[in-house]
């Protein structure tokens, strides 16, 4: 059985890379778009690279297509001459420059995997990273052969008036029975993964850009007209990308014109295909009646992360997919900097820290972990994961700190400058970091290489006589798939001391001057630090920033953790420290009365941003509470959680209601961040008021849901009302849903909000109403949205629910990847995660997930799903 999978499922390795044995040079694409089947024409001027000899075949990438004709230098090959098996077109030719021309077919109109050409309602579009290139048309369809493409697009003129492929627009012109045809051209190399085409009936909101250097750049975002009201926040967001990279990074726009498409059925976020980028709806359209405040800033986080890889990933692209994080992990550090920069520092960074803890600590301790760089895979597209992207992210930006912005900027600019048109291997990076810094970065690669997430124990102590604080730091790292040794980790860890009345000043052994604040590079397996002239036994505050993606261990008394909250100068470590204190009280090791009075504390300081008050006096997630647990009971979990939220809630009931009082406001919506996070308080306070129970919060709750003129409001009502325990508020959350459905049944994205409201629902009942809604109108099984917003939402973040000692979530979810996969490899595989924490709970829940992975592994599967489950089964 084993051996069977991997027959089906070759694994590729980083270390077999070689260079292509054949350059395309230039690709002009003729399309011809039909309901009923898709003609392409591609003319291809191949090179024989250098090292290959006259008798290697040209073997080309060609997936779920049928190949018509082939062609050499115009002479027509005869059927002997070439040959197309399931994937692959093999051509026999011993020229070593020539001009290939192949005709195929392709079905847009069936392709429900959206990988390729497909269609997304009235529209074509196209999806080819990493590899859907190879299902439009044969091609050398790897990142490190880097092509000049020219697009003719043919189509019906009524159905399809816009015509787009990169580049920039050439000619367009009229043809026979109704159709007309646009032609573009892309002046820059770019990898096929890159290639965009889009066809259909849009409307376009326009503005311009005037780049650095002067030149003009026209930026168009093409939606149905029915959305044209929700162009202008992204809009203005890739506006403010360009300004920023140019400010951050000197890096301009290269084209004339920049294009945005938003499409309704893709499978991840958006695309950066060179000058038309192409969006999910859910990451681009928004305004304040249908949107949250967290989509308002994902959608500004998204269209600067999309807008930033034209350099970090275009202009300077991969070598192979091993190194996506090259592309993907500094992509999001620039991202999360934009963001940082235009919003609050502290807050995207308690929030970039969350997602990292609750999930990808959790991907890199399960039986999926991979180095950021990973060795090896099977399927390509499962290794678009949090550990390639936030923790490649964090890599980064130990590297950013390790040498300060300017030399940072040196080492980026050297990178772009050196490598632009290059496809490029993350040593590349780090090569231009050493250059610049004169560091020698060979340990510190091994956070490339190594898997798991490391973790530091951290002890200390003081002598009152000398003045002497020692801190013993040790390191190591758990077993992962691809290596059970690991070699020290490079650690930078920030840190403060803080003493009765705030931070100490204090002198590291070695150092000349007394400093508040120290990076210590820990980079051995145990490391003793010794601190002078420290004048009163201190509280560490360690990790500041979170410095590293590592599970520091100290023992913190309640005293300390209060301590910090109360007085640490770094914001982060405050929220951190509200955190710990959070998770002390959850576990039984603490006492909720400590916890209550903090928290009094937290909303009682004035100077306090409530933004980050709101996410202080938020317990940590179910999800973040269960990491490092073994056998994790999540029902026994859930209920200690919810019984420290309800006795905050009671102690805290009239101090939430002042705080949600004193919180409304009568301006316009703005998502600013100043708003944003006093809406946050707001509502977190609105939650917990409700959660104590009396009739005068749950009127506000019910007022608020029905007067809101905004959807953060709402939204955020409306679940606390279908979260709330008592029969009297389920009543009174069914009416308010029926009554959110008819409102908003017009508007998909808010739809999807309403299926993921009731998906995440903690009431009891969950998977019932799950199946429901299966059924309902509003669902439709081809549509990741919405299949993430329920399914995903049940399963990923239902726990309480998910877990049902009865296995019915479990079947549930089997049963739903089973269908999808046939229809949607990379959706349904993203599904297969809660599954594959397996090994985390209960040896009952164990043997039920385990069952279902079995059940799974026995159908056809597509090598996704297979690569998944077969890991997960090991
Ligand atoms: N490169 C895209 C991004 O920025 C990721 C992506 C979009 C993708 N669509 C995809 C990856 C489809 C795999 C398959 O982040
Ligand atoms: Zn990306």
């Amino acid at each position: 059985m084993a051996h069977q999978a991997d027959e089906q499922n070759p694994t590729i390795y980083l270390k077999d890379y070689r260079a292509p044995d054949f350059l395309i040079q230039s690709a002009e694409l003729v399309f011809t778009l039909g309901e009923e089947g898709t003609q392409v024409q591609s003319t291809l001027q191949v090179a024989r690279n250098s090292h290959t000899d006259a008798d290697t075949a040209l073997v080309l990438n060609a997936e779920s297509m049928e190949v018509t004709a082939v062609a050499i230098n115009g002479q027509a090959l005869a059927n002997t001459e070439w040959k197309h098996s399931d994937d692959q077109l093999v051509i026999q030719t011993s020229e070593t420059a020539f001009l290939l021309s192949c005709t195929n077919l392709i079905h847009p109109e069936t392709n429900t995997s959206l990988n390729g050409l497909y269609r997304s309602r009235t529209m074509f579009c196209s999806q080819c990273e990493p590899h859907g290139f190879r299902r439009i048309t044969p091609y050398l369809d790897r990142p490190d052969v880097l092509s000049k493409f020219q697009v003719k697009v043919i189509a019906n003129k009524d159905k399809y008036p816009v015509l787009l492929s990169n580049g920039n627009p050439m000619q367009r012109g009229e043809l026979d029975n109704n159709r007309h045809f646009v032609e573009w051209q892309d002046p820059i190399l770019k990898p096929a993964y890159l290639f965009a085409l889009v066809a259909g009936d849009l409307e376009v909101v326009e503005d311009n850009f005037t780049t650095m250097s002067g030149r003009e750049v026209l930026l168009q975002i093409f939606v149905e007209a029915k959305d044209l009201d929700k162009v202008d926040h992204a809009m203005l967001s890739l506006k403010q990308a360009m300004k920023w990279d140019e400010d951050t990074y000197g890096r301009e726009y290269d084209l004339d014109i920049f294009m945005i498409v938003a499409v309704d059925d893709f499978n991840m976020g958006a695309m950066e295909n060179k000058g038309l980028n192409i969006f999910n709806t859910s990451a681009v359209l928004a305004n304040p009646k249908i949107t949250t405040d967290a989509r308002f800033q994902w959608i500004q986080a998204v269209v600067g992360h999309e807008y930033f890889h034209n350099w970090s990933g275009n202009r300077v692209t991969c070598r192979d997919w091993f190194q996506l994080s090259l592309k993907e992990g500094f992509t999001v550090f620039r991202d999360s900097h934009f963001s940082a920069d235009l919003n609050s520092e502290a807050v995207k960074r308690i929030e970039d820290v969350r997602t990292l803890r609750a999930y990808q600590f959790a991907e890199d301790a399960g039986p999926l972990a991979h180095p950021v760089q990973p060795p090896s895979y099977q399927e390509i597209n499962n290794f678009y994961t949090l550990t390639v992207y936030e923790k490649g992210a964090e890599i980064v930006r130990m590297q950013a700190n390790l040498l300060g912005p300017e030399k940072f900027r040196q080492a980026t600019d050297l990178y772009f400058d050196r490598f632009d048109g290059q496809a490029v291997a993350i040593e590349d990076f780090v090569g231009c970091i050493s250059e610049v810094s004169g560091l020698n970065m060979d340990q510190f690669m091994n956070w490339y290489k190594q898997a798991g997430t490391p973790v530091v124990e951290a002890t200390d102590s003081y002598n009152s006589d000398t003045q002497e604080y020692r801190l013993q730091l040790g390191q190591s790292c758990p077993p992962t798939p691809e290596s059970s040794i690991k070699e020290p980790f490079v650690i930078p860890v920030k840190l403060g001391l803080i003493g009765s009345a705030g931070e100490l000043a204090f002198q590291l052994e070695g150092d000349s001057n007394p400093v508040v604040e120290k990076v210590l590079s820990f980079n051995k397996t145990e490391q003793e630090f010794v601190f002078s002239g420290v004048s009163e036994k201190p509280t560490p505050s360690l990790l500041r920033g979170f410095s590293a993606p590592v599970k520091l261990r100290f023992h913190y008394s309640e005293e300390q953790l209060v301590h910090l909250i109360r007085t640490d100068t770094d914001g982060f470590n405050r929220w951190d420290a509200s955190q710990q204190l959070a998770e002390l009280a959850i576990d039984g090791s603490g006492s909720s009365d400590t916890l209550v009075s903090s928290y009094r504390e937290i909303l009682g300081q004035s100077g306090l941003d409530p933004a980050v008050a709101a996410m202080m006096v938020t317990l940590p997630s179910m999800e973040a509470l269960s990491d490092s647990k073994q056998n994790l009971d999540v029902g026994a979990l859930y209920d200690a959680r919810t019984s420290v939220r309800e006795e905050v809630a009671d102690q805290l009931e009239s101090l939430f209601r002042a705080v949600y009082l004193e919180n409304q406001s009568n301006q316009d919506y703005q998502p600013s961040a100043s708003q944003i996070g006093r809406r946050a308080l707001k509502n977190v306070a609105l939650a917990y008021w409700v959660t104590a129970g009396s009739a005068e919060a749950l009127e506000a709750c019910k007022h608020q849901y029905e007067t809101a003129d905004n959807m953060t409001d709402c939204a955020s009502a409306l679940s606390t009302l279908v979260n709330a325990k008592s029969n009297q508020v389920q009543a009174l959350a069914e009416n308010s849903l029926r009554d959110f459905y008819q409102r908003w049944k017009d508007e998909a994205l808010v739809v999807n909000q309403w299926l993921s409201i009731q998906a995440t629902s903690g009431a009891k009942g969950g998977l019932n109403r799950v199946l429901a809604l299966m059924e309902h109108e509003a669902f439709d099984i081809k549509n990741p949205n919405k299949v993430r917003s329920l399914v995903g939402g049940f399963c990923g973040l239902n726990p309480e629910n998910f877990h049902n000692i009865d296995g019915s979530g479990y079947k549930f979810l089997a049963d739903k990847i089973i269908q999808i996969d046939a229809l949607n490899p990379q959706t349904a595989s993203r599904l297969v995660t809660p599954l594959t924490r397996w090994k985390n709970y209960d040896s009952e829940r164990q043997a039920l997930m385990r069952n279902e992975l079995e059940r799974i592994a026995q159908g056809e599967l597509s090598s996704d799903v297979r690569e998944l489950v077969g890991k997960s089964l090991l």
